[in-house]
């Protein structure tokens, strides 16, 4: 009897293996995931090891690590190198993750443009060299440092890779390259697993840091970045709306820096452009304060940032009140109307309820609840909050507003950009007497209104 090929199916999503198909990944819980590939031929022991290309096999004392001859390298662009954590680590594996036409490509050039004294070789399996050429034209900058090459096969580009050594590599895509040693097709989880693994054991090996751009959609279901993100030591996320102008450019993983911070670019007709102060370009121009938006003082990282949260309320026309957040977590929206509605006494909950962040941000910080709150208020009674205030507190459950993290950056920046007042817990403390801007504490949602609404 003919033995069947061995076939396993991984997970899109997290990449988890099973031997059978199943609705529903037991890892990460998502359904349809789940892929047929063939089974890679099992490794000979000790292969992991080299895999990640540990060079010293003994164990070491920590203090008598030399870790000084490796400097980070600067990339030419002051965000890029601020979210990596100072620049790239030699020898690291970055990965970019992002939906096609986001811009991950026009990234990834204008890295070698802006540095031409690093020797770069720019891998591209997705355009020819003329394409590259067109685009780096557009770009302007200088490209005599920059090498293009056009291959797709893996152990080809680790070899011309090894005998350039350059100073940077980029691969641009994981999903276009391909081994010979695995059967599948490009992009199928197994061969993106083996080209990212493959790259891996370069970049250690032999120091050179390697950029990886990776596509990524929606819903996961192309096999994509997700699962490489226990590979790859940095893993940076491109997102925005492909309809606005900004991309914000954040790191999800990142082995030698922080993952709060977040970099914002604009796409202008000769490529990206830093925005140094995001802040200034995601407060309205608007001198009248319109209903329904509310400004917060949240925290990215290290750096605080102000931006618009709009809301809109309007009565239901079906039965039930639909409520929709972007950039939101809507179970926090709902739970914030809850709030509104039993410790505040305002029937919301005949209400559509939409709720959106400005600039196609994501937010998490809880530090945005009071704006969120104030500008369901502001769109509920239809009165505008003045434009020069603005806001930062959590809200709980019992209609307290409960302090933030940092409250002084948060007030400092508020009053460089020209706030008057901002609105925080009672329980903040707030150090020192911030000049030119009134520090208003409220202690509840009631306390609030009464200052805010009155
Ligand atoms: P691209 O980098 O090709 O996206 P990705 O590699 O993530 O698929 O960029 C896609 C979009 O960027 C494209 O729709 C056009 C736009 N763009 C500009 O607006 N200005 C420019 O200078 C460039 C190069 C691209
Ligand atoms: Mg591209």
């Amino acid at each position: 009897m003919a033995t069947k090929a061995k076939t396993v199916f991984y997970c899109t999503s997290c990449g988890n293996e099973s031997p059978k198909w199943m609705g529903r990944c037991p890892a990460c819980g998502e359904w349809n995931t789940m892929k047929e590939a063939p089974a890679e031929p099992k490794k000979a022991a000790g292969g992991a090891s080299r895999a990640v290309g540990i060079s010293e096999r003994r164990p070491q004392q920590l203090r008598e690590i030399d870790y000084s001859q490796d400097a980070r390298i600067s990339l030419g662009l002051g965000e890029v190198d601020r979210i990596l954590g100072g620049g790239m680590v030699p020898g690291s594996l970055v990965l970019i993750g992002g939906e096609p036409g986001i811009g991950k490509s026009t990234l990834s050039l204008q890295i070698p443009l802006s540095c031409s004294n690093l020797r770069t070789l720019y891998v591209t399996g997705e355009e020819s060299a003329k394409q590259v050429g067109m685009r780096a034209k557009r770009l302007g900058g200088d490209d005599s440092n920059c090498s293009i090459f056009c291959e797709t096969l893996i152990g080809t580009v680790i070899e011309e890779a090894r005998a350039m050594m350059p100073d940077l590599m980029i691969v641009d895509s994981v999903q276009t390259m391909y081994t010979d040693t695995v059967e599948s097709a490009p992009g199928s989880v197994s061969q993106i697993k083996e080209v990212a693994a493959a790259l891996l054991r370069f970049a250690k090996e032999s120091g050179v840091p390697v950029i990886l751009i990776g596509h990524i959609t929606k819903d996961g279901f192309i096999a994509g970045p997700k699962i490489l993100e226990h590979i790859v030591d940095v893993v940076l996320q491109f997102e925005g709306e492909n309809r606005g102008s900004y991309r914000i450019l954040r790191s999800i993983k990142n082995r030698f820096g922080s993952t709060a911070e977040l970099a914002v670019f604009e796409m202008t007709g000769t490529g990206l452009r830093e925005v140094a102060n995001p802040s200034e370009l995601l407060i309205p121009m608007h001198e009248q304060g319109l209903s329904g938006t509310a400004i917060a003082a949240m925290l990215d990282g290290t750096r605080p940032l102000l931006f618009e949260v709009q809301a809109l309320v309007s009565s239901a026309v079906y039965g039930t009140a639909q409520r929709s957040a972007t950039g939101f977590d809507a179970r926090r929206l709902n739970m914030l109307l809850a709030v509104l509605e039993k410790r505040a006494g305002f029937h919301l909950s005949a209400k559509d309820v939409f709720l959106n962040m400005a600039g196609g941000l994501k937010v998490s910080d809880p530090a945005v609840d009071l704006a969120v709150i104030c500008a369901v208020l502001s769109s509920n009674f239809d009165f505008a909050i003045p434009a020069d205030v603005c806001f930062a507190g959590e809200v709980g459950l019992s209609g307290e507003i409960r302090p933030v993290g940092q409250i002084e950056r948060r007030v400092q920046e508020a009053a460089r950009l020209g706030f008057k007042r901002i609105f925080v817990s009672s329980f903040s403390k707030v150090e020192g007497k911030p000049e030119g801007i009134r520090v208003v504490k409220v202690a509840d949602v009631p306390a609030l209104v009464k200052a805010l609404f009155k």
